[in-house]
């Protein structure tokens, strides 16, 4: 669409000239609320000029609380944009979100215009409809989910909020993208001491320490969310029980994806896998996942 590719220019010749349309406003529909959090409301819409389903997420300027340069902007600007023009400038990935254009709007602050997946729903709304996953759905979410982290971090990107509320599943295709970079950071070696993403999918070391690393705080929280899918709910919801880092299977869930949930949540952050360890673990590597016909039987004990 050109009229995308062309919106950079645009908000440059029309910068002061208020009498103008708002390029945005020439180019998409915002239509309904598609669901709102922390940092700003997103809104289902339509780029107008082919009809394209798109995501619109409004974030103020007042709540915004890490800034970046982008080369060729005059001001700086959120973090989120940044780390997706990143992700955008090296070729995207399947399981990604893609922002497909960024405004600044006078009295709304930032719109990020991002594709949205035709039957998309978030997987927090799915597993409320459908209770836990089959194991083997779980594993190729989780499967889409780890090689897109694959593809975050080797572009220097870490997201720190991985979680069923920012994962978006097409309901049709039953594939996923991981959304919402609003906790996002640039990929650094070194420990981070501050920290926006969920309480309940941060590691003890966050809890205890307020420090951790990108990697394996990465993975206890893909610890958390596979024990959400396969078992239906979080495995945590108290700061004790977080640093106690051991998981009661509220279900029937087989014997290796167990391990690899319980390696992913180890204590000791050195302990856990890295993304390519859980790829090459036997749960992962089976491809057909065990799955036993009582394996989604509610409270059915071990
Ligand atoms: N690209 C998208 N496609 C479909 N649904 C989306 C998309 N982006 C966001 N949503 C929906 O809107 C919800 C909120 O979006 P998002 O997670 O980006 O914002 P947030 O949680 O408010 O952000 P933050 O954590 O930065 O405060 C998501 O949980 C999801 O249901
Ligand atoms: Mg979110």
């Amino acid at each position: 669409c050109i009229m995308g590719k062309l919106s950079s220019a645009y908000r440059q010749l029309t910068e002061g000239v208020s009498q103008l349309p708002e390029p945005f406003d020439s180019q998409y529909h915002c239509g309904a609320l598609l669901g709102s959090g922390g940092f700003g409301s997103v809104f289902s819409g339509q780029r107008l000029c082919d009809g394209l389903q798109v995501a619109i997420k409004q974030i103020s300027r007042d709540r915004v609380q890490q800034w970046a340069r982008l080369p060729g902007e005059v001001g700086p600007v959120p973090m989120e944009i940044a780390l997706l023009q990143r992700l955008v400038e090296v070729g995207g990935h399947a399981s990604v979100v893609r922002m497909l254009d960024w405004f600044e709007v006078e009295g709304r602050g930032f719109l990020l215009v991002l594709e949205r997946p035709p039957h998309g729903q978030d997987l927090f709304d799915f597993i409320t409809e459908r209770g836990a996953l089959p194991e083997r759905l779980a594993l190729r979410f989780f499967r889409q989910i780890v090689e897109g982290l694959r593809f975050l971090h080797a572009h220097g990107v870490v997201h720190r909020d991985i979680k069923d509320e920012n994962i978006v599943v097409d309901t049709r295709t039953l594939d996923v993208k991981i959304i919402d970079f609003g906790s996002g950071a640039p990929l650094k070696e070194t420990p981070y001491s501050e920290f926006e993403g969920t309480r309940v999918y941060s590691p003890p070391e966050w809890i205890v320490s307020q420090s951790y690393e990108a990697v394996p705080l990465t993975v206890w929280s893909l610890g958390v969310l596979l024990f959400d899918m396969v078992c239906g709910d979080i495995p945590f919801e108290r700061d004790q029980d977080i640093v106690g880092a051991a998981p009661v299977f509220t279900r029937r869930v087989s014997k290796e994806c167990q391990s690899l949930i319980r390696w992913c949540l180890s204590y000791r952050p050195e302990e856990r896998p890295t993304l390519e360890e859980i790829l090459s673990h036997p749960w992962m590597e089976g491809g057909e996942a065990e799955e036993e016909e009582h394996s989604s039987l509610p409270n059915q004990s071990l």
